[in-house]
């Protein structure tokens, strides 16, 4: 007697929902509250900077001033690409890469750079989290000024990873409050519990594998629009829906056709998304600095008629591609930007498996037909 189809379909949650797959003491969400260590979102979202929370991430504790300043000064020095990373980088076709895929790419090249690589103790672990963590927000500028024909520019010792990230990009310092503003949105971005991305890395790390592997691994998956990708295809929706008043007829036949409108839903929050909330008020601010209100408006209406018509709340991708769009930074690199800043937290997990590790291996409960004859090839 085989099993049912139904009784498979009933005994397997698709996607793991609900299911405690570790234990974590990184980040939570309980009901709408996200904390990193046991700080709200919202708090370091106020009061914190980057540097800051990753260091937090990191250990479990903020850090007092001088820890705080080595740190900053640690992840910007990484920020000065080497010559040997920026040879790969020119070796590959900037141009018409997919951003996600040239990160993929030139992250998992750095091992071969990198003299930690296959030492996964404590001490090496956190070598390599500053190397990875301050290289990253200088790799995915690098790539743009790349793909623009621009030289590659070095980092500002003297400022943080979120203004060299703006300087090295767009070639010009940035202003104080835009610089403090995206220092904000990689905070909210840092961590998320056990996210998709976040699973990967310590499904990686699980074999005991190594940290580039780990974070490569998480490169991928955050790609993917179920995931950080969905913060592109907010900014193209509202792009394509172009003034407010096309806004609702738009949704209305994205329903319509069961499409599914990026940027809003989540897995966990069905109260709402604590970030979502942040970067509304940033979204409302930034855009009307740049004469670019309607895009918020229209957003405002999407997430009304999402909530009506689905009982579906905006989630972190949402508000941050306006956010984002209103820095002046190019849609195709919004995803990138996501790992500037969740590699920290993908970091702080990976740590967190090496110190408490067993191999990830769940079952898969088998469905396909049994007691298979086998045919010559001859006869098939
Ligand atoms: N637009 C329209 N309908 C949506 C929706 C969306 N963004 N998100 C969820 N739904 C609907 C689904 O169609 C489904 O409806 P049904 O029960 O009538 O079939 C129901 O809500 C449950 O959705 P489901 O896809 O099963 O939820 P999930 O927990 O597997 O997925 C997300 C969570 C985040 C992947 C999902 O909400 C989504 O795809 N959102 C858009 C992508 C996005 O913004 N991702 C970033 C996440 S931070």
């Amino acid at each position: 007697m085989g099993t049912s189809v139904q009784e498979i379909d009933s005994a397997i949650d698709k996607g793991l929902e609900g299911i405690v797959a570790c234990t974590t003491k990184v980040s939570s969400i309980i009901d709408a509250t996200l904390t990193y260590r046991g700080y709200t979102i919202e708090d370091l979202a106020a009061k914190a900077t980057f540097e800051e929370v990753v260091f937090l991430l990191w250990n479990g504790k903020l850090p007092n001033k001088n820890e705080a300043e080595a740190l900053r000064a640690d992840l910007v020095k990484n920020m000065d690409l080497k010559p040997e990373v920026v040879a790969v980088m020119k070796s590959l076709p900037a141009k018409k890469a997919i951003p996600m895929d040239y990160l993929r790419t030139v992250v998992s090249s750095l091992s071969m750079f990198d003299p930690d690589v296959s030492d996964i103790t404590e001490p090496a672990n956190r070598r390599k989290a500053v190397r990875l963590t301050g290289v990253m927000g200088a790799l995915v500028a690098g790539f743009h000024r790349l793909r623009e024909g621009k030289e590659i520019l070095k980092p500002d010792p003297s400022k943080g990873v979120a203004w060299n990230f703006l300087y090295l990009l767009q070639g010009e310092k940035p202003q104080e409050d835009t610089a403090r503003a995206f220092d904000v949105c990689l905070i909210l971005h840092a961590d998320h519990e056990l996210n998709c991305s976040a699973f990967s890395a310590r499904v990686t790390t699980s074999s005991l594998s190594d940290m580039h592997s780990a974070i490569t691994s998480a490169i991928g998956t955050l790609k993917g629009p179920l995931h950080g990708g969905a913060n592109e295809q907010v900014m193209k929706m509202l792009l394509e829906i172009g003034t407010l008043e096309k806004a609702k007829t738009f949704i209305e036949d994205a329903l319509q056709n069961k499409a599914k409108v990026m940027g809003i839903g989540h897995r966990v929050y069905k109260n709402g998304d604590p970030r979502a909330k942040v970067l509304q008020k940033m979204s409302s601010e930034l855009t009307a600095k740049k004469g670019i209100k309607h895009f918020f408006e229209m957003s405002v209406q999407i997430d009304t008629i999402m909530q009506e018509k689905k009982d579906l709340l905006p989630n972190v991708d949402f508000y941050s591609a306006t956010v984002y769009y209103s820095m002046g930074i190019p849609i195709d690199i919004f995803t990138p930007i996501f790992a500037v800043s969740r590699v920290s937290g993908w970091i702080a997990h990976v740590m967190e498996q090496y110190s408490n590790n067993r191999i990830y291996r769940p079952r898969g409960r088998y469905a396909g037909p049994r007691d298979q004859k086998w045919t010559d090839i001859g006869q098939r």
